[in-house]
């Protein structure tokens, strides 16, 4: 009987050893496979974006082909913080954060100027700048300017 109670505790522990062992195999869910974060996660949220933008818009203040511009919104506190909010919430809401952009269409807001393709790719080079100042990895970069790029024909020559 003695014999058989430590044959059987033997057993347990050689399989509490076995079972101990074997690594839990971390398979993904099929079902229910992971979401893609959206770009506005992935850009690391508003205060990321708020970030990109002060330094986008110190870019373009320092940027002769077209600060100019902007003489009049500078000028003013109020226009500038409006000009602010509105690139805030329109890249918060065009990377799929939760904003909502309150500003004109962009036709709206640059008829009359007829800015050229030379001022709008340099808009967007200072955008880049911005973006490479706060080391965004190109795939979200490209992304970014990929949702940005399509509204030129709104933009130039307007
Ligand atoms: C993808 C490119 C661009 C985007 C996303 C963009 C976006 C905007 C937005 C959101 C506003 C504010 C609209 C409102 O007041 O409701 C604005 C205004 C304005 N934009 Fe653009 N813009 C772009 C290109 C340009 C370019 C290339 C120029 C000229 C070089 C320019 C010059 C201006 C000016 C002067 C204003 C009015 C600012 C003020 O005085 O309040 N924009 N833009």
């Amino acid at each position: 009987m003695k014999t058989n109670n430590i044959m059987i505790a033997a057993l347990f522990i050689a399989f509490v050893a076995f079972t101990g062992c074997k690594k839990e195999e971390e398979t993904p869910d099929p079902v229910t496979p992971t979401p893609t974060p959206s770009l506005y996660e992935r850009l690391g949220g508003i205060n990321a974006i708020a970030a990109v933008t002060d330094k986008f818009l110190a870019n373009v203040a320092s940027d002769n082909t077209i600060n100019a511009r902007f003489a009049d919104a500078v000028a003013n506190p109020y226009r500038l913080q409006l000009l602010r909010n509105n690139l805030i919430d329109q890249i918060c809401a065009g990377s799929g954060g939760p904003c909502q952009y309150k500003g004109k269409s962009m036709l709206e807001a640059h008829t009359g100027m007829n800015i050229t393709q030379e001022e709008f790719n340099a808009l967007v080079g200072d955008l880049v700048a911005a973006l490479d100042f706060y080391e965004v990895p190109a795939a979200e970069k490209n992304e970014l300017l990929g949702i940005l790029g399509p509204m030129q024909t709104d933009i130039v020559g307007q």
